[in-house]
């Protein structure tokens, strides 16, 4: 499999080049408030409804001619030939010569769809095996939820294999199964599953054992010790193949291991864009069959948005032109997240994965250094407890920190007199960084405002607008990747560290020291 990459990065183009001058000249100095009184039609100019998302990006430090020429570079840099690619199932994920096919696992069956078979027959053919292992896995999801004897569900997995579906069952957790507990372990550290498996009884929990390679460390490790627990406390060989089920690409590891109740999926889904296939099993138990199959349909609304879309109003798009513009023009170092959500907690942790371990890289996709900043720091917390904490910062550091607002136009079931309270202050927020209070005689209690921020919006928190939401921020991140001339799907740098922990661990029990450094040495003289 060869690829063409048909991107021209981004410092290449003339386009960056007038985003220079056009910086020193106009965004250097560029002020939020003069331009809304500049341009009564700012908020409509800068705002969009994409499906299920209404995103608000006025308060953002551009106007017209910014945006105007970060489109120019974005078909500069063949941001859309890219695209093209990826939904063709080329091998973009040159590094591992892998397509990027996450999209299909949300595609409908070709028999439900009008669509004409213009797609390539690699794509075709993987449509129905997607639908296959879906339709098998919302059986053993029904199964699970039907079984009155399991109360309790645990994955094991880590990464891409824990963030996605944690984050999407705390979501979603006002339509979860009543009798069903779902736990996430993924930390080797064994208080988080010892202390978990305190609670529980072998009868009654069901293992997901999630990973795409079933060779990671924290997995397995943990996987292990859970099927010694389950043999211990009187499961059966038996029972283990009842009460364990593999979610992986590598399904001889599985059988290994003794589980024959597998679900699979395939490497081009990369592990951070996994939470559609096999690996979404704890999801669908939560939820329902129907609950996921709304899921995959409201990502797939997105992935047809950022196919088909103008530049102009592609929400992905626009928001990973925002993006480079602070990254490498005005240099933001980082993003806060701010879901004005308790249902989306997680969510800051599922996008530190997805962005940092996509875009956190220095060379482009032949291998050569970049020469500008790539993925921002994410972090945050959600609202309001954010403002109890690290707000101050945000308002009045010397750092500027765009963040970026999502807020639900209808609360959860719980005490919905509350939620008014809740986007009361979300919207203050947004406000309170833009206006500032610049005249204040005290420097202690002055806000010089002008801070960015964007502010998205949902209906409310169901699956279809969930799956949007989480869709929208993957392909803002191929997006990103994209102009920036990375590959975004492949994590190199995730590997040193794991070997060297290969070579440490067993020197924790002989103390040997030999060709270490002074500072780990001295370290592991101590841990020994
Ligand atoms: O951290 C590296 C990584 O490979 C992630 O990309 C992945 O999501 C995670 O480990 C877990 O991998 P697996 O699903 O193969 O256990």
């Amino acid at each position: 499999m060869s690829f063409a990459d048909p991107r021209t990065r981004c410092d290449r183009t003339t386009a960056w080049q007038r985003l220079r001058a056009h910086y020193e000249a106009a965004g250097r100095g560029f002020d939020l408030r003069a331009a809304f009184e500049q341009d009564a039609g700012r908020f409509e100019r800068f705002s969009q409804q994409a499906p299920h998302v209404f995103a608000d990006l006025s308060k953002n430090l551009i106007d017209a001619a910014t945006e105007g020429l970060l489109l120019e570079l974005a078909r500069d840099c063949g941001l859309e030939a890219y695209r093209d690619a990826m939904f063709a199932g080329a091998p973009i994920n040159g590094t591992e010569q892998r397509a990027v096919m996450h999209w299909l696992l949300r595609k409908p069956a070709l028999a439900q769809s009008n669509q004409r078979l213009t797609a390539t027959d690699s794509v075709v053919s993987g449509l129905r095996d997607v639908h296959a292992t879906l339709d098998a896995m919302l059986r053993l999801a029904e199964r699970v939820r039907a079984d009155e004897a399991i109360t309790d569900v645990v994955n094991i997995g880590i990464g891409g294999s824990d963030l996605g579906p944690a984050m999407v069952v705390k979501a979603l957790d006002d339509l979860r199964h009543p009798g069903k507990r779902l736990h996430f372990v993924s930390n080797v550290d064994g208080m988080e599953l010892g202390s978990l498996l305190r609670q529980l009884r072998p009868e009654s929990t069901q293992f997901l054992i999630a990973s795409k390679t079933f060779t990671t460390l924290e997995t397995m490790t943990n996987a292990h010790a859970a099927r010694d627990w389950f043999l211990e406390r009187g499961g059966s060989q038996e029972g283990l193949t009842r009460h364990f089920v593999a979610l992986t690409t590598n399904l001889e590891a599985a059988a290994e291991f003794g589980i024959t109740a597998t679900l699979g999926f395939w490497d081009w889904v990369g592990g951070r864009y996994s939470l559609w296939s096999a690996i979404g099993l704890p999801i669908a138990i939560a939820i329902g069959p129907q609950g996921f199959r709304d899921l995959l349909a409201g990502a797939h609304a997105m992935d047809e948005h950022f196919r088909t879309a103008p530049l102009e109003t592609n929400l992905p798009v626009r928001l990973a032109l925002l993006d480079l513009w602070y990254r490498n023009f005005h240099g933001f170092t980082s993003r806060s997240m701010a879901p004005y959500s308790h249902g989306l907690r997680r969510l800051p942790a599922y996008l530190q994965q997805l962005e940092m371990e996509s875009n956190g890289k220095g060379v482009d996709a032949r291998g050569e250094a970049v020469p500008y900043a790539t993925a921002p720091v994410i972090w945050g917390e959600p609202g309001t407890n954010g403002q109890h904490a690290f707000f101050q910062m945000i308002h009045q550091g010397p750092d500027i920190v765009p963040v970026e607002f999502i807020a639900l136009r209808g609360g959860g079931r719980d005490l919905p007199g509350q939620h008014p309270r809740l986007v009361a202050n979300a919207l203050a927020q947004a406000r309170a960084l833009m206006m500032g209070r610049p005249h204040e005689d005290c420097g202690h209690r002055r806000f010089s405002g002008n801070r960015p921020s964007s502010f998205l919006l949902l209906e409310r928190l169901d699956p279809a607008s969930l799956g949007a939401l989480i869709a929208l921020y993957e392909h803002r991140v191929f997006a990103s990747g994209a102009l920036w001339g990375i590959n975004s799907f492949d994590q190199w740098g995730v590997e040193l560290g794991k070997t060297i922990a290969r070579d440490l661990e067993p020197r924790l029990a002989t103390g040997d020291v030999a060709g270490l450094d002074a500072s780990t040495a001295g370290l592991l003289r101590r841990l020994a």
